[in-house]
């Protein structure tokens, strides 16, 4: 097999080169191909006498198989290179970070405002209640003394659910907490009932009401604070008292006055409109209204289940986003629920 020992070598040579396995394949025709180099000897081998055929044509084999082992070996390698290449193209890195669902920026401004005004009330004596953002039309007008015609009723205020209660009228989206001030006063009656004494009602009902409005100053969702104290001898001055309290702790100072302006609400007779100044700082010298209060109606008392001779007290309806904004300087109330992170990391 001497002479064909070079050509084994040059096509191990010329495999060795190929780089894709189009290479390979035009490689492998120059030697096995028809008109390959060893199809050619193979030819050759017809001229030949007979008794040196056999040996011949075993060499010629020899080398075939040995240019077929070198093309075989050289394939597998191109396949295993193809791979790697592909892999690595679509490998993931594992020491690479991955995307993480961000961590919370910290508590919403209403959040921290709601939790500071639960504190304090808290601290106060106040029980913290929770009610339904969908309220019959019952306690929302009904309940609340508000006559059929009252402009909180009409659509340009509320917002309506398509869908009625038992009595055939529509649900609304609260318009005010004060809903909850018949819900929870009525079932602390209930508890109560037929014990000589009752424990005084004090309540505050932090939560999400709605009215169709939107500008800088409204939200259609906006937040309010009801609160609530029924007792035998709970009166305005209870009411002063407690919220001049109130205002202060919130806004960690004493240089804070408290106006009642006169007002109106159905529930509440006399109903006043509780407005705050501040004596130093950004706000000094402005007066701003943060509740409407008053003194809860008789009609209300009763439909608490309560009797209106004996038990007498005080409701409040603050506004919690109105609060905020004057804690956190911020003038924009609608900055509040745009979910923007820029916004909402200044307050952690
Ligand atoms: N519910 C009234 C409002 O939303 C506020 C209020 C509450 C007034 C309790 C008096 C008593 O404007």
């Amino acid at each position: 097999m001497t002479d064909l020992l070079p050509l084994v070598h040059e096509a191990q040579a010329d495999f060795a080169q190929a780089v894709t396995p189009a290479d390979l394949e035009n490689a492998k025709a120059r030697y096995l191909g028809k008109a390959g180099r060893i199809t050619d000897q193979l030819k050759g081998l017809a001229a030949l006498p007979i008794d040196e055929k056999k040996a011949r044509g075993a060499l010629i084999n020899e080398a075939k198989q040995q240019i077929e082992a070198a093309l075989n070996a050289r394939r597998d390698a191109l396949a295993l290179t193809e791979l790697l290449a592909q892999l690595k193209s679509e490998s993931l890195d594992v020491s690479l970070p991955g995307r993480r669902r961000g961590n919370g920026v910290g508590l919403h401004p209403i959040s921290r405002a709601r939790e500071r005004i639960e504190a304090i009330f808290t601290s106060m004596g106040f029980d913290v209640a929770d009610g339904p953002e969908i309220e019959t039309d019952w306690y929302s007008f009904t309940a609340l003394n508000n006559p059929e015609n009252h402009p909180a009723r009409s659509m340009q205020d509320t917002f309506y659910v398509d869908v009625k209660d038992e009595h055939g009228a529509w649900l609304n989206l609260r318009p005010h907490t004060s809903p909850m001030q018949v819900r929870y006063a009525k079932a602390h009656a209930l508890k109560y009932a037929g014990q000589a004494a009752m424990p005084d009602i004090r309540v505050i009902v932090p939560g999400r009401t709605y009215r169709v409005d939107n500008d800088a100053t409204h939200s259609p969702m906006f937040h309010q604070v009801e609160g609530l104290w029924i007792g035998e001898n709970v009166s305005f001055k209870d009411l002063k008292v407690m919220y001049l309290g109130f205002i202060r702790a919130f806004f960690e100072t004493d240089d804070v006055k408290l106006r009642f302006r006169p007002s109106y609400f159905p529930f509440t007779e006399p109903s006043a409109e509780i407005d705050i100044m501040f004596e130093s700082g950004p706000l000094q010298g402005k007066w701003l209204e943060v509740s409407g209060s008053g003194q809860v109606h008789p009609q209300v008392v009763r439909n608490m289940g309560l009797d209106a001779e004996r038990y007498i007290g005080f409701a409040f309806g603050s506004g919690i986003d109105r609060l905020a904004m004057l804690r956190y300087g911020v003038t924009d109330l609608r900055l509040f629920f745009e979910g923007d992170l820029r916004f909402l990391a200044q307050f952690t």
